[in-house]
Order: C-alpha cells, then sequence, then structure tokens
C-alpha cells in the first residue's frame, strides 16, 4: 500500500498549479477517476485480511475527504479568479457622465413639402413622384419648348453626357413640369395632381440654389378654367400660412407650356412684410400643344398647372431671408423648427 499522506501531499500540490477547471478535473480523475490512485487503493481492501480492513478504510477514506476538500476549495478559486478577470476586463466607470441622445428634426423644407401634401390631398389631388434626372423630351420638348426654343435659356441646367437607352440627352431637371407630362400620360381625366420634389439649375446666390424643391400642381377635366386656379390656389396659400389676411395676384407671364401664363404673386395684409408683393409661383392654363403631348384631345380637356417653389414658401412662413441657410446644415438654424 502507498502512502497515503504522500498521495494527499502530491494531490493537493497538483491542484493549486491547475491553471483552469478542466485542467483541474482531469488531475481529479487521477485520484478519484476509475483508475484513480485512491479508487484503485479502495478496490484492494478486500484482499487485506479482515482484521486490517476496517482501520485501513478509514484511513483511505479520511485520504478521500482531504483530497475532496482541497478540490472543492481549488475549483472556488478558479471560478473566483475567472470572475475577477471578467470584472476587471469589463469594468464600467459609473460616474462618467451619460452620452444623452440627440433629438432630430425635419428640415423646415421637407416640413413645407409635408403641410402641401396634406393640404392638397385634404381636395382630392393625388401624389406624385418622378426622376430627378430627366430626358430632354419630358424636360423641355414636351413641354412646348423645343430645341433651340430661347425659352431653354431661362433655365440653365446641367446636363449628363450619356444619353438613355434611347439615345435620349439627360439631364438634371429644371424644374418639376416634366411630371406634368409623366402624370398625364399615365393616367385618364380627371387628373388632379401634385408632384413635389428636387429641382436643379445653374444658379446660386441669397435667392438661388443649384438644388432647390418645387410642387408641381395639374387639374385636367373637361371643363377647369383660370377661375379654378384662383380658387384652388388662393385656399391653398390661405392655409398653407394659416391666414385669410393674404392677398393673391395673377400677373401675366410667359412659359412655353401655358397659355395664358401667370405669374402668382402674394402679400401680407398684416406683420411686417405687410403690402409687399413677393412672386412665388408659375401658372397658366395648359398649352393645348401640351394636352396633345398628353395623348389627349384639346378640344375635349383644359386645366390649368402651377410650378411652386418651396423655399421661397419657407422662407414667407418663418420670415427667413437668406435660402443658403437652409443648405448649411448649421444646427443653431436648423434647430429652431424641431
Ligand atoms: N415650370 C415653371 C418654372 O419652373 C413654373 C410653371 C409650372 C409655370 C406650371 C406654369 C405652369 O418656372
Amino acid at each position: 500500500m502507498q502512502d497515503l499522506e504522500r498521495i494527499v501531499a502530491d494531490a493537493l500540490a497538483q491542484f493549486a498549479q491547475a491553471a483552469d477547471s478542466a485542467e483541474l478535473e482531469r488531475i481529479k480523475a487521477g485520484y478519484l477517476g476509475r483508475e484513480g490512485v485512491l479508487t484503485i487503493q479502495l478496490k484492494g481492501l478486500g484482499k487485506l485480511p479482515a482484521e486490517d480492513r476496517r482501520e485501513v478504510g478509514a484511513r483511505i477514506n479520511a485520504a478521500k475527504v482531504a483530497i475532496e476538500t482541497a478540490l472543492n476549495d481549488r475549483r472556488e478559486g478558479i471560478e473566483r479568479a475567472q470572475l475577477e478577470a471578467r470584472l476587471a476586463e469589463e469594468s464600467i466607470d459609473v460616474t462618467l457622465p451619460g452620452r444623452g441622445r440627440e433629438r432630430g428634426g425635419i428640415h423646415p423644407v421637407i416640413r413645407t413639402w409635408q403641410r402641401i401634401e396634406g393640404i392638397f390631398r385634404s381636395i382630392g389631388f393625388d401624389v406624385a413622384d418622378g426622376p430627378e434626372i430627366e430626358t430632354d423630351w419630358y424636360n423641355f420638348t414636351a413641354l412646348n419648348n423645343p430645341l433651340n426654343h430661347p425659352a431653354r435659356s431661362m433655365q440653365d441646367t446641367f446636363y449628363i453626357e450619356d444619353k438613355d437607352a434611347n439615345g435620349l440627352h439627360l439631364l438634371l431637371r429644371t424644374h418639376t413640369s416634366p411630371m406634368q407630362v409623366r402624370y398625364a400620360r399615365t393616367h385618364t381625366p380627371p387628373i388632379k395632381v401634385i408632384a413635389p420634389g428636387r429641382t436643379y439649375r445653374v444658379d446660386s446666390d441669397a435667392t438661388h440654389s443649384p438644388m432647390f424643391h418645387q410642387v408641381e400642381g395639374l387639374w385636367i377635366d373637361e371643363h377647369i378654367s383660370f377661375a379654378d386656379l384662383k380658387g384652388v390656389y388662393t385656399d391653398f396659400l390661405r392655409r398653407f400660412f394659416e391666414t385669410d389676411a393674404l392677398e393673391v395676384r395673377f400677373r401675366p407671364s410667359y412659359f412655353p407650356f401655358t397659355e395664358p401664363s401667370a405669374e402668382i404673386d402674394m402679400a401680407f395684409q398684416t406683420g411686417p412684410s405687410q403690402g409687399r408683393w413677393l412672386e412665388i409661383s408659375g401658372s397658366g392654363q395648359v398649352h393645348p400643344q401640351v394636352i396633345r403631348n398628353f395623348g389627349l384631345d384639346p378640344e375635349r380637356y383644359v386645366g390649368f398647372a402651377f410650378g411652386s417653389g418651396l423655399e421661397r414658401l419657407t422662407m414667407l412662413r418663418y420670415g427667413i431671408d437668406d435660402l443658403r441657410l437652409f443648405f448649411e446644415g448649421d444646427l443653431r438654424f436648423l434647430r429652431q423648427f424641431a
């Protein structure tokens, strides 16, 4: 029989050196497992003379208890060390100030866009959306503005070098008016639609930006007149500015795609800009040739169109005097509308 005290001492020394629980369990098996040193000792008890068994058995059991106790201690020790290592690694400094979460806001021009959609939807207008990269045909030709027509220079634009799949010239749309043609060619009258969106021109100063927003309006049916345009637009302005104290003026103008054409001016009857006329929209009765390009019979269908600048409407609503503020991304400005 081996010296039990030495076995216990060996076990304790090995346990102490075990680096992790896997190694510890492996060492344990060497003593207490099926082929373990102590197990073999216990099995050997049967071969001893009967009078020795009791005493030797008790000694082996005591050794087993000593080893098991040491084993449990070491298990706990390893677990505690692992926990401490994790805590040290994942420690958080609870005294740091919180990061907080910034509140976002809707851009004032987009707010105007949303308000306009709400107002026109409430009087039965559909809302349409179309491409910002447009063909020359939709942007100009279909709107009665043929190649080399001098009116094209009213809207100097950004041309794209590549042509589209059909060999048509491409450009960034200079207005939302091509949406009149796109929508009318895919819908049947009565046509009642607005098309808000981004538009582009080679222009940049306090009141012009190379990218800006317009909303197109189109109402085509059998008996739509200029009076309807006046009614709809005046009502729209009163709802948009939330006041009846404004005047609207239709000033004769020219657009190739409307005849007659008018600029729409408005003036507040109260407030700091009282009585000052401001141009906010182009408009007119849709030209018969454009009705034809819609695929409709101009003898039967008439109607009006308008195209208004969203930045303009936003500037008037909030009393902003420099358009560039909309595009600089200065939070001191934008937060005022959040
Ligand atoms: N498209 C014109 C512009 O951008 C505005 C307009 C739209 C005029 C519809 C008449 C009818 O200047």
